[in-house]
């Protein structure tokens, strides 16, 4: 949560980080500011609310025009969002921002103020800043000393970008558990949340470590450890393209995320699989391997535990492997029964999720492998598991996730044949058979996007719901699952899902004729059930629609409105019928009018627990 972003180099350095904000608007847009410095002068421009509003705030009252800078975009934690507690903050000579939470603050603040500090915000980051000047005033002028005897009072998360007024073609940058990256241009560097932020301008940077401490000029960025030794980086080169970040021609990017699906899912398939089978080992992962895991936990946090839940399904069904799906936030505050023999399969698109690292760590720490399907490179999940499957779905801007989900259970599926396979649970020939059936569903997809109108009719019919209610059965469920969360995240309706079979015990008497039902039913033994739990909700005045596959037809009027999707394998349905889920809550958004790419309070990177 909260991006940061930071320049130095030949061109207007206000632009620069503006550009970079947008990009990382997506972490976190209660409140955003810049610091540029003006010749030798530190000048700050911020504001409560979007970008645009910072934007619109320095054209009434001018820009700050410099070569050198540092932005931050926020997710409030400490402090109501309000101009003042926006960043960057200052104390004294030094000015940053930051991203993260300085959990022992109270103690820090308590020791500058007896020293005589006078604080302005609420914040845990000015607290920083005045500590930074702090010890910059007793280290006599010497930005990096002052910083190592900073950091080794910080507890708790930070990306921190620094300006010291004294050094006005500097920009210093550090890092204790959230993210941040060295951009390195050509007389000009940068430093940045992810590297969405720095694509316009170069591909290759640096990840930055904890306890490095990157010092960026126009001709170079040098990294020091807490010994003041310069430390070799390894030069790494971005293989996402700046198109790839921007909206080409939609309206929102979550429309554009939804339709490169079939390209996320190639991507990401094909160059694993070998010969028709499944391939994992370039990830670390062989059959032999697979043998030795008794049990599978899949640890994830939102969409990413809702991909856990279809993949549980499906290796339970295939590779007769018990498999247990856990909310990281618990799973790491649980005790949980793991250890020595388990897999830990660890979900996440950004690979920064606070509370899916530290159930890594604590699965690590435990005795278990572990095994992480992540999308962002070189993220810090990615960086910290045994075993690694990138997901290869390009940049994903929407704070509603959509080609991230899809990519994940693609790969929960991959790793379920091949588990299966390795088990002996199905033979080479089966195996086969359904990588074959995977690799069709991009086609089958792109014809669901064709009739994208019918998921915007649906959309039109629960506008004025304020509550609604997602049911299904087994794989059905858990996509009911994800169906529902992304309604209300984006649509602000009151959403639910429930196993439908389940509904007679209490949710049910919620039903009225105000409380839609969009009930998914695509699994062939289920059906039936299905339907008999949708005759008990209609009956009961709800209104319905069925989301189901054109060979299994309900009785007319079962149904208020029907989503039919291409014929497809049980097994493989969810793969496909995500998508009309996904329009059903995008549309729904649009028409309510609601910010759909940046839904009020949330944040796409959560990096805080
Ligand atoms: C946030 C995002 C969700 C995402 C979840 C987990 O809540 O808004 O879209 O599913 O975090 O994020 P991760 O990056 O770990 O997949």
């Amino acid at each position: 949560m909260c991006g940061i972003v930071g320049y130095v180099g030949k061109q207007d350095a206000t632009e620069v980080l503006m550009n970079g904000l947008a990009r990382l608007e997506y972490r976190g847009y209660d409140s955003a500011g810049i610091a540029v410095f003006e010749n030798e002068t530190i000048k700050v421009a911020k504001s409560k609310g979007r970008l645009a509003d910072l934007a619109e705030k320095m054209k009434q009252e001018g820009k700050p025009s410099g070569h050198a800078g540092i932005g931050h975009t926020r997710w409030a934690t400490h402090g109501e969002p309000s101009d003042v507690n926006s960043h960057p903050h200052g104390g004294g000579t030094v000015t940053i921002v930051h991203n993260g939470i300085i959990e022992n603050y109270k103690v820090l603040k308590d020791f500058l103020i007896k020293k005589g500090r006078v604080f302005e915000s609420e914040t845990d980051t000015e607290v920083v800043a005045q500590l930074l000047d702090y010890y910059y005033v007793e280290n006599h002028g010497n930005p990096v000393e002052a910083i190592v005897k900073t950091l080794k009072d910080l507890e708790g998360s930070y990306a921190l970008g620094v300006i010291f007024a004294d050094f006005p073609d500097r920009v210093f940058a550090l890092r204790k558990e959230s993210p941040l990256i060295v951009g390195i241009g050509e007389g000009e560097n940068f430093i940045a949340s992810d590297v969405t932020a720095i694509l316009q301008y170069t591909k290759k940077y640096y990840l930055l470590e904890a306890g490095e401490i990157a010092v960026l000029s126009k001709q170079g960025a040098a990294v020091y450890d807490l010994h003041y030794q310069k430390v070799q980086k390894e030069l790494k080169i971005a293989d996402w393209d700046v198109s790839e970040a921007e909206k080409g021609g939609y309206a929102h990017y979550m429309l554009k995320e939804i339709h490169e699906q079939p390209e996320s899912i190639r991507k990401t398939i094909t160059p694993r699989i070998e010969n028709g089978l499944p391939n994992l080992e370039e990830c670390g992962i062989t059959p032999e391997k697979l043998l030795t895991f008794r049990k599978i936990h899949v640890v994830a946090c939102g969409t990413a535990m809702h991909a856990g839940m279809v993949g549980k399904y499906v290796i339970e069904k295939l590779a007769k492997v018990s498999v247990n799906v856990d909310i990281a936030s618990e799973f790491r505050y649980r005790e949980p029964l793991v250890g020595e023999g388990d897999l830990v399969i660890i979900i996440s698109q950004s690979g920064e999720t606070a509370d899916s690292l530290e159930a890594l760590r604590l699965s690590k720490k435990l005795g278990a492998k572990t095994l992480a399907i992540v999308n962002a490179k070189g993220s810090s999940i990615a960086r910290e598991t045994d075993m690694l499957i990138y997901t290869h779905a390009g940049p994903e801007i929407a704070v509603a996730s959509t080609k991230a989900y899809m990519v994940q259970i693609a790969v929960m599926y991959l790793f379920a044949f091949e588990l299966a396979l390795a088990k002996g649970q199905i033979d080479e020939t089966e195996c086969r058979r359904l990588t074959s059936v995977l690799q069709e569903t991009p086609e089958k997809i792109a014809e669901i996007l064709a009739n994208k109108e019918k998921a915007q009719m649906i959309a039109s019919e629960l506008i004025t719901a304020d509550s609604l209610l997602y049911i299904g059965r087994g794989l059905d469920y858990a996509l009911s699952m994800e169906g529902s969360l992304k309604l209300k995240e984006i649509s602000y309706i009151h959403s639910e899902s429930y196993a439908a079979g389940e509904l007679k015990h209490g949710t049910i008497s919620l039903i009225t004729e105000n409380m839609p039902v969009i009930a998914v039913a695509t699994q062939r033994n289920l059906f039936e059930k299905t339907i008999s739990n949708i005759k008990e909700v209609k009956a009961r005045g709800a209104k319905v629609i069925l989301v189901s596959r054109a060979d299994y037809q309900p009785e007319k009027d079962v149904a208020d409105m029907q989503f039919i999707l291409p014929d497809e394998e049980d097994l493989l349905m969810p793969m496909t019928a995500v998508v009309p889920l996904q329009l059903i809550a995008y549309y729904t958004a649009v028409l309510k009018g609601t910010d759909v790419d940046k839904p009020r309070n949330l944040a796409k990177s959560v990096t805080v627990e």
